[in-house]
Order: structure tokens, then sequence, then C-alpha cells
């Protein structure tokens, strides 16, 4: 954030369409002449938006859609970006709301009138210019936010260029890239991370699933995003996988998400209504192996009931991770799971672990976008929210705010048109 300040924003009247003449001969005549984009300003200007919040609330009540300004004269380590994509993530929605576990700073930075922030953690953007040709980016190369809160749902931006990490764009699409650095870097990293704890009897850590070997793991929100890149990372890697989803409003659609998901790799998928039924218990013995197979693993980024039965169906020394809470329940956990099962709760967070292996994240990111390339990771579901200049505040809003409803057909994912 600290090469932000170097930069001059001019801020722009909420709403407008584009600057006027009067503003620009005011603000921006006296200002030197650059070669880089020029959207609408004389003088290379780029005229951007941004979502922006100065309080905290809900998307619909706090969002506004600011115009600015950005000066070709950007500093040397920087990058002038345009956002080609922009997921729209619940952890994003927990930020504005005030209810995450991280706050992102705010500031005046792009000129609004009160300190601010602009929302986002994930997405990908197209290089404009670089303020020095020494850079290792340049024009037309993607990047996505190598750093945490970024502030993605914005048309363009100056980063530092440390702020950003390079990705080779070859046969892959923005909705691709974009969705790339939240949900399938967490499955992929619970997945090696967390695993039965053997180990634990010769006094070792929790050890990995063993990949390859066959194991068991089961998680909830088993169509989330997370959900989804969990399915299909165990089915390469050699894991199975127990899937539990919310039932829907009819058997019918309840049937065509779990095909939906066996078509992903899912070894079984079973409603919640299922699983939280007094049958479970034998079924899931049935399909162990009469319980010689045991559950290594549990994802948990639900809660509440759903959170104790997932811990119920876990072998002894299973590690039980959570991600997440989308019931916004709390966990109650037996304690004969932890007394007679030895059973590990843990949590886990991305962003915590990025900060401590940003070399690892970098493959990471690396490796599933080659498993996307050779068509061996498919897309997630999106709700594809159009955001081109004229796209009014009152439509970015809504869309935002209509993430937060379940049962969703996709993720939320600004893409950008002509801005
Ligand atoms: N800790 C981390 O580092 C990390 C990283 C990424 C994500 N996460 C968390 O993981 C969770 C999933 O994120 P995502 O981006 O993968 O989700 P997503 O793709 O937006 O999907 C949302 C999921 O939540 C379910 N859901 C929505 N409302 C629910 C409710 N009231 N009760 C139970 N389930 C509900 C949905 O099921 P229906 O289709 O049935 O509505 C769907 O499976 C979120 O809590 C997110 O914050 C954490």
């Amino acid at each position: 954030m600290a090469t932000l300040k170097c930069l001059r924003w001019y801020s722009l009247p909420l709403n407008s369409t584009r600057p006027s003449a009067k503003f620009q001969s005011s603000y921006l005549s006296r200002l030197p002449r650059s070669s880089i984009r020029c959207k609408s300003g004389p003088y290379g200007y780029t005229q951007a938006k941004a979502l922006v919040y100065s309080k905290h609330g809900e998307p619909s009540d706090v969002l506004k859609l600011h115009t600015h300004s950005i000066s070709p004269s950007i500093p040397s380590s920087s990058v002038l970006v345009r956002t080609l994509a922009a997921s729209v993530n619940p952890a994003d929605i927990n930020t504005v709301q005030g209810t995450y576990g991280s706050e992102q700073p705010m500031s005046s930075l792009i000129g609004t009138s009160e300190p601010s922030a602009v929302p986002g953690n994930e997405g990908v953007f197209e290089v404009v210019s670089t303020g020095g040709s020494s850079s290792s980016l340049k024009k037309g190369d993607w990047v996505i936010p190598a750093a945490q809160q970024i502030g993605t749902w914005r048309t363009h931006a100056v980063f530092g260029a440390n702020d950003v990490l390079k990705v080779e764009k070859d046969s892959l699409t923005p909705t691709q890239v974009a969705t790339v650095s939240v949900n399938p870097c967490t499955a992929y990293r619970i997945l090696r991370e967390y695993g039965p704890s053997a180990g634990l009897k010769t006094g070792l850590p929790m050890r990995p699933l063993e990949l390859g070997g066959g194991e068991w793991f089961a998680q909830n929100g088993a169509n989330s995003g997370v959900g989804r890149a969990a399915i299909q990372f165990g089915k390469l890697w050699g894991l199975r996988s127990i899937n539990v989803i919310r039932d829907r409003d009819s058997m019918e659609e309840t049937e065509a998400l779990r095909q939906e998901l066996i078509g992903l790799g899912a070894d079984v998928v079973v409603p919640e209504s299922q699983f939280l039924s007094r049958e479970w218990k034998d079924q899931l013995a049935e399909m162990t192996r009469g319980g010689r197979e045991q559950v290594g693993l549990g994802l948990n980024c639900v809660g509440g009931k759903s959170a104790t039965a997932l811990a119920r169906s876990l072998g002894e020394g299973a590690s039980l991770v959570s991600y997440g809470g989308m019931s916004k329940q709390p966990v109650a956990l037996p304690l004969g799971l932890l007394i007679f099962k030895d059973i590990r709760f843990v949590g886990f967070w991305l962003s915590k672990w990025n900060q401590k292996d940003p070399v690892g994240r970098k493959h990471m990111v690396d490796d599933i976008l080659n498993l996307m390339r050779l068509g061996h990771f498919k897309d997630v579901p999106v709700d594809e929210i159009e955001w081109k200049w004229d796209t009014e505040e009152a439509a970015l809003k809504e869309a935002v705010q209509g993430t937060l409803k379940g049962f969703r057909k996709g993720k939320g994912v600004f893409l950008f048109g002509d801005t």
C-alpha cells in the first residue's frame, strides 16, 4: 500500500458518467502529457471506477460507486492495471459487513470524500503500463493479487509491482484466472496439509492424507467453490470423498446437483437430510467396509449441526478442519470425540498460509492453472455480473447483495467490458 501514497488521485463527482469539460480543464489541463492508456480524459489520464465503502454494513447499504482519475505518472515500482474479472466471495461480503477476521485499511487515496476501502480479494488484471522500464511486467501481461485485500472491485488500479503476481494467460479465460486464488487454493492446501493422525501413534504430528491411497475425506458445503475444488483434487490425487449438500426444493433438483458433483469426481454425495438422520451411521459403515476404511479428514465450512455430524463421521485420530461458517451457527462437539477418538479440531485460513509461504503459493497457483489448461479441473459455475463504464451503482450493489442468498446457481463474478 505504501506505493499508493506516491500517487496523485483526483476524485470526480459520484455517479458521473464521464468527467465534465469544466472538471478536465480545471484539474487536468495543467498535468503532463503521456502515452499511457487514455479512455476518455486528455493528457493520458485514466478514468476509473471503484466500489467503495467507508463504514461497515450490508453491501446494499454501504457500497458506493466512486469515479476517479488516475495520473499517467506512476511510480517506477508500480503498474497500472485494468480489471478483467473479479469474484465476489463470502469473505468479501463479511469484510464489508465488518464480521470477517481481518479489516481492510481505509484511506482517501482514490479521492473519496471519507476514508474508504475497495472490497475484493480475488481477480485478474491486465497490465496497461508499468512505471519503469526495468519492471519484469509488461503491457498485456495478466496478473493476480499477491497481497491480501488489494481491492479488486474496480475497473482500474495502480498497484505496487510486488503486490501482484504474473500468470501465464495462454489457453485460460479471465474467469478461470480470477477464481483460482481463493477457493481452489484453499481446497488444495487443506487436502495437502491435514489428514488422519496415524502419525500421532509414533509421536509425529498430523500427517497428510496419503495421496493415491484411496483414503476417505468428508466435507459439507460440497457444492461451494472450495467443495467443488476439493472433489476434483481428491479424485486427481487418488482420494475418495463423501460430500454433503443441502436439500433442494425438489428431489429432482437435489438429484441434479448430486449428479453434477459425481461428474466432478465425487464418490458419495449425501443430502443433508440423510446426513443428519439416524440411519447415516449405518450407511457410512457400509460405505467404509464396516468402518475398516475410516474417514481421515473432514472439511467444514458450514458449522452447526452439519459440523457435528461431520465430526461424528470421522475415524479415530482424524482431523476436522473448519474453514468457514456459512450457517452462522457455532460448532458443538461431543467430548467423546476428543477423548475416545482423539479427533483433532483445527481451523484453516488461506491468508495466513499465503503470508507464511508466498513461494509455495505461487507453485500452487501455477499448478492449478495448469490443471485448468489441461482440462483436468472444471470451472466453478459462474453468475456473471457485467460491469461496463456505464453500469450503474444500483445494479452493482444489487448483484453483490444477491450473492448472500443460498441455493445459488453460481459464484458471482464481475466481468469487465468496455471500461
Ligand atoms: N478459511 C479460508 O481460508 C477460506 C477460503 C475460502 C473460502 N472460505 C470460506 O468457505 C466458505 C465457502 O466459500 P466459497 O467461496 O467456496 O462458497 P460459494 O462458492 O460462494 O458457495 C457458498 C456455499 O455455502 C452454502 N451455504 C450458503 N448459505 C448457507 C447456509 N445458510 N447454511 C449452510 N450452507 C450455506 C452454499 O450451499 P447452497 O448451495 O445449499 O446454498 C454453498 O455450498 C465460506 O464460508 C468462505 O468464507 C474460507
